[in-house]
């Protein structure tokens, strides 16, 4: 099966990247798989100054998902201008990279992206809209906020032409709403899901298991949640999507593109095996040939009506 596909005017190799916050910014898991074995990747959401993060434990294994509450830690909008992207420039050449940019108001994104938009080694950006926006706005994720996003989806499209993709969030009733809401506001493509808000409590202590309190719940646990988003979305708007939420294999990703993705990433998946995106790519090049499927774009939203058998 042909991987390799044009999206927003690029060559993406396969259709696996590693989803943001799970990878850094590439420099550990070089080290230890050959992330040009992927179609891309998007970075750690980049905030204008450093975070830190919250306090620990940051991460929990629960059942078959993860719950986080790292704090978007990261080294802040400088230090990724002048430390990040050109490590990223010199490594990544073959990868698609996308800067994922966080902020709780419209003109932190604006600072961001006008400060990173004329650097090279990048394809484009992907918004994370799962971030509180400011009172004035309302405090909701800007995801789950429709004037929210519209305003910064808006802002951030007059500051620049490269590629733009709206993370949304899973917990949000008008997904298919939200993400043609996005793309009409300027997105060029809209990626679904970011992680499920939740609280795990240890019931000796009866305190909640992570320093913040509650954390966002991520891995297979949430796949069907990721795939019925992309699935929603896909009836609403034309532009790419991307899938992610609990990919863990080939088969995974297979649902995503049957459900309507163009891309998938790979999250929580490479914190057990740093190299789960390039057993997602085998695993898809298998599928392909096990199913005689020539191109990949050909599964790409192909989910058969539910119910009847091919019997
Ligand atoms: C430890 C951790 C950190 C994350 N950090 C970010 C982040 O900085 N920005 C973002 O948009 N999503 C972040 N995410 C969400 C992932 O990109 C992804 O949307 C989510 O985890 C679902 O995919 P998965 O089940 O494959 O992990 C993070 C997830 C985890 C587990």
């Amino acid at each position: 099966m042909r991987l390799e596909q044009t999206i927003f005017g690029a060559r993406f190799r396969n259709p696996v990247m590693l989803a943001a916050g799970t990878c850094g910014f590439g420099e550990e898991l070089i080290q230890v798989t050959d992330l040009d074995a992927l179609g891309g990747l998007v970075t750690k959401s980049v905030t204008l100054e450093a975070r830190h993060g919250n306090p620990a434990p940051r991460v929990a294994e629960v059942g078959s998902a993860m719950i986080n509450s790292i704090g978007l830690t990261n080294p802040g909008l400088d230090a990724v201008r002048t430390e990040k992207l050109p490590w990223i420039r010199e490594h990544l050449g073959n990868l698609q990279v996308f800067v994922s940019v966080a902020g709780h108001t419209p003109d932190e994104y604006y600072t961001i992206v006008e400060t990173l938009n004329d650097e090279s080694g990048f394809l484009g950006f992907e918004l994370n809209l799962s971030c509180p926006n400011d009172s004035r706005l309302g405090g909701l994720p800007f995801a789950l906020d429709h004037g929210a996003l519209e305003e910064v989806m808006r802002g951030v499209r007059s500051r620049t032409r490269r590629p733009l993709l709206a993370k949304l969030a899973p917990n949000d009733p008008a997904i298919g709403a939200t993400a043609a809401l996005a793309a009409e506001a300027g997105a060029d493509g809209v990626t679904l899901v970011n992680t499920l808000p939740g609280l795990v409590i240890d019931a000796a202590t009866r305190r909640p298991l992570l320093g913040a309190g509650p954390g966002g719940v991520s891995g297979p646990a949430i796949r069907a949640v990721g795939v019925h988003a992309v699935w929603q979305a896909k009836k609403s708007t034309e532009v790419p999507l991307v899938g992610v939420g609990g990919i863990t294999n080939g088969e995974d990703a297979v649902q995503y593109l049957l459900a309507g993705a163009s891309l998938v990433q790979v999250g929580t998946a490479s914190f057990a095996d740093p190299r789960a995106g390039e057993r997602v790519v085998g695993g898809l090049r298998a599928y392909g040939k096990k199913m005689g499927i020539a191109a990949v774009d050909e599964l790409v939203g192909a989910m058969k009506p539910p119910g009847a058998s091919d019997g």
